[in-house]
Formats: C-alpha cells, structure tokens, sequence
C-alpha cells in the first residue's frame, strides 16, 4: 500500500475518514496537513490531534492556509458543530503542528521521495494548489491524488449546483483542474448513492469500544443535520470516508471513468460549480478519474474497523 498523505478540514467526517485510514492494517500515513474549511485552521488542528489522540496513533501535522485563495472565509458550523467536532467537550490534546508550512512540507516531501506518496484531500483544495502553483512538477511526483468534492450533475449541498469543498475554494479548484494531470475524485452526487441506512449507523455509534465512544460523542451533530436535510430516508451521507477508502483499498472501486473537468468561477448561482464534458466537446485531454460506484459491503466493514 502507498504511503498516504492527508489533507483535511477536519471536520466529523474528516474524522470518520482519519479514523478509518489509521486503524486500517496496511495503511501508513506519513503525515497530516489541515486546511481552512470546515472551521478555522487552527482548531481544524487541534481537531486531528484529538483525532490522533483517540486513535492511540502518532503521525505529524502540518498546518496549512488559514483562508481560501480569493473568497471570503465560508463555515459549515452547521454541520458540524462550532469547533468541528460536534461540540462534544473533549479533551484537549497535547500534540500540536510541527513549525513548517503544510505547503512547505508537501513539497518536501515529495521530493524527497517522488512517486512514493498518496495524497489525499478532503477539504478545500487550497493547500494543493499552493503546492502545485509552488513547484509545477509537484502533481508528477506523486503516487496518485483523490479528492472529495464537485458535483457531476449540478446537485450542491451548498448551493444549488455546487459542493462545499470546492464552493469554499473555487480558484483553488481551477488551479488543480489545471496542473494535475489526471486527479481521481469522489463527488456529491457518488456521496448521495451510497449513502448510509439509519439503523446501520445507529448500530455503529452503538459500538461499546474507546473508539465506538469517541465517534458516537463526535456524531450527534452531523447525525442531526444529516437527518434534518435529508430526512429518514435519505440515509447517512458519508464523503470523506467514501474518497478514503478509494485511498486505502483502490479495488473497492466498482465502477469509474475519465472525462475532461473545469469549474465555474463566476456566475450569480453557478460559481464553484464542477462541469463534467461528457461528450467531450471541447477535445482537452481527460484530466479527471470521477468514481461512480464503490463497493458498499466492504465500505461498511471499513467503518467497523474503526470502531474495533
Ligand atoms: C464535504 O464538506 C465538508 O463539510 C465535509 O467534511 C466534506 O469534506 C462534503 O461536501
Ligand atoms: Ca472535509
């Protein structure tokens, strides 16, 4: 398994997903960088050293940017709760970031090591498009990138057509469509296919282990709001744990295909909007990988691994 790197707004599904890869047998994360997204940097910070906490697990972190490129700062405090974590009162950690810049130490070490490391984002791109924009040969030089976020169909969870990652950092976005080869991505619309069934989730949050206890205390609020949106049917939407376990198992993939990308940087109700050009009438090279269908079986044994 490739070494992974992950980038994150962390986020209760941020943790889910933090949570899968470091209970996971094979995996081995080299180190986690933090980005502005779901909340502010720096408590998106603390939130993965409670998360590293939790999981009895040591990796380095990172801090990255503090804002997006150009938009003004947008939150999902909403979601998941005032200081990311649902508000769940715990402790705090002793771990804090190492000094360098995540976009420093991104670019370090890929070149100390070119080809060897996964990167994994899921937030805002803006710490990938630094590092991109920084040194122009830093996509080649890993393994493979797998972001959460976009649309493919024009169904946002933020705005109409548009989803929170990349609606908080459109010109990040750009600049990754741009200088990325081929990106492998997980969209809101895959998100929404596979998501969750209730009675599933509850017998999950149920799980009477240290871990079981830390994700049942994480999730009430995302729980709530995921209800609340979508109602009993709908199911659990779970996105960045979905991209993770692409990361973590890449045969879990049942379904994929390649297609060229751009994202909409204007517009009154389009801007951050992903567009897919599924008859490729502008004849670009194909510069994305979207997945369209996981294995859900083995995704849900995923998430019991990480409550074990
Ligand atoms: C994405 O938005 C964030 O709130 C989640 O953590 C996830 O990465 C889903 O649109
Ligand atoms: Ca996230």
């Amino acid at each position: 398994m490739p070494h992974l790197i992950i980038d994150t707004d962390a986020g209760i599904d941020d943790a889910h997903a933090l949570m899968m890869a470091l209970k996971h047998p094979n995996a081995d994360i080299a180190a986690i960088t933090t980005v502005n997204g779901n909340v502010e940097v720096e408590q998106v910070t603390r939130n993965v050293a409670k998360i590293l906490d939790a999981c009895g697990v040591d990796a380095p972190i990172y801090q990255g940017a503090s804002a997006p490129l150009v938009a003004p700062h947008f939150f999902a405090k909403h979601v998941h709760g005032d200081d990311g974590l649902g508000d769940a009162n715990l402790p705090e950690s002793p771990r804090t970031a190492e000094d360098e810049h995540a976009v420093n130490a991104l670019l370090r070490m890929v070149d100390d090591a070119p080809g060897e490391y996964t990167l994994v984002a899921l937030g805002p791109l803006t710490n990938i498009a630094l590092a991109a924009r920084l040194d122009p040969t830093f996509p080649s030089k890993l393994n493979d990138f797998i972001f959460m976020g976009g649309t493919i169909a024009a169904h946002g969870n933020v705005s109409f057509v548009a989803e929170f990652n990349i609606f908080v950092d459109p010109e990040a976005t750009h600049i990754v469509l741009d200088s990325f080869p081929m990106a492998t991505m997980l969209s809101w619309e895959t998100t929404m296919q596979h998501s969750i069934d209730w009675n599933w989730v509850i017998a999950w949050l149920a799980a009477d282990t240290p871990l079981g206890r830390f994700n049942a205390a994480i999730s009430q609020q995302i729980i709530n709001f995921g209800k609340s949106v979508g109602g009993e049917s709908a199911g659990f939407a779970m996105p960045d744990p979905l991209a993770m376990a692409v990361a973590l198992e890449p045969d879990i993939v049942l379904e994929a295909q390649t297609q060229y990308m751009s994202v909409e940087l204007n517009g009154t109700h389009t801007r951050g909007q992903t567009l897919v050009d599924w008859v490729d009438r502008y004849k670009q090279p194909h510069n994305i990988r979207l997945i369209t269908q996981v294995n859900l079986d083995r995704f849900r044994e995923l998430l019991l691994q990480t409550v074990q």
